[in-house]
């Protein structure tokens, strides 16, 4: 048991732990039927404004205000007996039970009515205040959850099946907030607070995480945490969720197997990284992969992955690894495949020029809303990375270096659906050709809101990659592919 508290009461320290192949000639673009890039002929957009939040909070454990009354009271004659600093020495078991003991005997002393099952949920509320993540613990337990956004103490959002729900979480005060908040933070050697207002990190689990506190934010710190998933999503899944059609799925596997260049598009949280992921799993066990991702997502399967990461700036500034140093050192580690998280900047060209330079099968994710504006995204980093060449140049290093644009989308109902599979022909004049494989066509919403559509082939026989195809032996697949998704 412990003493009263020596020391002033610190905010208590997290837990420290809780838990060679030779590259295929670049086969010409094929004769198929060719669309200017800007032909009006482009199937309706389909990035759909965020959904709204329902207006009723979902109930997370719900609890009354009577409990949290008891709760508080509870809680600070909890803090008023134990010692802070000795607690965060002892592991969380050990620490969880010194604690169970001490909110045993106030209960008794302070003659608190409680069921058994109440007494229960105050025991593990205050466990994870202490030794948590406090009120956020039920959201991290969940893995159905795939977002988990605070506005300040009196707001949380989640997103569950591609919806965005209030829910009924609520932090103490906005003290308690910034004190997860630090204690999250802290866990990767950073601080939060007015002088950094701004901050990424990650969960012990993986998960993603940022924080922007006041002055900045203005109502409160504003946390917003992206959910590791412990089981990513496999092809197969997207297949099941109707994200792709199994001809388009099958389309993917080719691409990602024939080392074809690919730009993963789409809006936040649309399903890029999850499907970069899956197009990993399409890539030979003997191929040497580097991955280079702002915080490492990708689960890669295979044996020879050598796995980056960027590091922000320390407190005084220093010691940045941006992404275009990670791309630019990786060309010295003889990759055979450089798969980059997020394109975001003038990394772009580099990893256009290690797409054309004997690294095929290279794939990123940028941020665009269709195929045709992820390319324009890719010359405007390029302009912006202050590289000074001619646009017809930066296109023609576009055209010559990615083959396919893939475009995921979340659509108005919430579900998670791959837009388009777009091919990059060449150039006619200053213009890029692009030229649709597959897309998404929408053609009406059920009774529960709910999108009905599917995907169909544009009706190409060969596509540009048909050679390629063919010189890793997967043609008769490819055309098979595409003849039954053209019926
Ligand atoms: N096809 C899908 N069907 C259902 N859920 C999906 C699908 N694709 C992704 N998800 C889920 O959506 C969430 C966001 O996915 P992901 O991280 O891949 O998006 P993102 O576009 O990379 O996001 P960001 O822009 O934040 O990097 C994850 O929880 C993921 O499991
Ligand atoms: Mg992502």
């Amino acid at each position: 048991m412990f003493g009263r508290r020596t020391a002033p009461a610190q905010p208590p320290a997290a837990p420290a732990s809780k838990p060679a192949k030779p590259a295929a000639p670049k086969p010409a673009p094929a004769q198929a039927k060719k669309r200017p890039a800007d032909a009006p002929a482009a199937p309706p957009r389909v990035a759909a404004p965020a959904p709204k939040p329902s207006e009723q909070p979902v109930e997370i454990g719900g609890r009354s205000d009577e409990y949290f009354q008891t709760k508080t009271t509870i809680f600070n004659a909890l803090i008023d007996t134990i010692d802070l600093s000795q607690l965060a020495q002892l592991d969380t078991e050990s620490a969880a039970e010194e604690i169970r003991d001490i909110v045993n005997e106030i209960i008794s002393i302070k003659n608190v009515q409680m069921s058994i099952a109440e007494q229960e949920a105050l025991l593990q509320d205050i466990c994870n205040d202490v030794l948590g993540y406090g009120p956020l613990e039920p959201l991290l337990a969940r893995d159905d959850i795939a977002d988990i956004m605070v506005n300040g103490s009196s707001r949380v959002f989640i997103e569950v099946g591609g919806k965005i729900q209030l829910t009924n979480v609520r932090f103490r005060d906005n003290a308690q907030l910034m004190n997860i908040c630090q204690r999250i933070v802290s866990q990767v050697g950073r601080r939060v607070d007015e002088a950094s207002p701004i901050c990424d990190a990650r969960l012990p689990d993986g998960s993603r995480v940022n924080v922007i506190a006041p002055p900045l934010s203005i109502d409160g710190a504003a946390l917003t945490i992206r959910k590791f998933k412990k089981d990513k999503l496999r092809i197969q899944d997207l297949v099941n969720f109707g994200s792709i059609s199994p001809e388009g799925a099958k389309v993917l596997e080719i691409i990602g197997h024939c080392r074809i260049n690919t730009l993963i598009s789409g809006g936040t949280g649309s399903g890029k990284t999850t499907l970069l992921n899956c197009m990993t799993g399409f890539i030979e066990h003997d191929e040497r992969i580097i991955t280079c991702e702002d915080a490492a997502e990708l689960q890669l399967q295979q044996p020879h992955v050598v796995r980056l990461e960027t590091r922000p700036p320390n407190l005084e500034g220093q010691g940045e690894v941006t992404m275009r140093d990670l791309v630019k050192n990786c060309l010295r580690m003889r990759p055979e495949r450089i798969i980059v998280g997020e394109v975001r900047g003038p990394e772009a060209f580099d990893l256009l020029q290690a797409m054309n330079t004997g690294h095929d099968g290279s794939m990123g994710t940028l941020h665009a809303n269709s195929p045709r504006e992820a390319l324009q995204r890719v010359e405007s980093m390029i302009t912006m990375g202050g590289y000074n060449l001619p646009s017809k140049t930066i296109r023609e290093m576009i055209v010559g270096s990615i083959d396919v644009v893939i475009q995921a989308a979340r659509l108005r109902d919430g579900s998670r659906r791959i837009t388009h599979i777009t091919e990059v022909l060449g150039t006619e004049g200053d213009t890029i050709i692009t030229q649709d494989l597959f897309v998404y066509d929408i053609t009406g919403e059920d009774d529960n809101g709910g999108i009905i559509g599917g995907h169909k082939s544009t009706g190409i026989a060969r596509p540009a990659f048909w050679d390629r195809a063919k010189y890793y032996g997967k043609e008769a697949e490819l055309a098979g592919a595409l003849d039954a998704a053209a019926e």
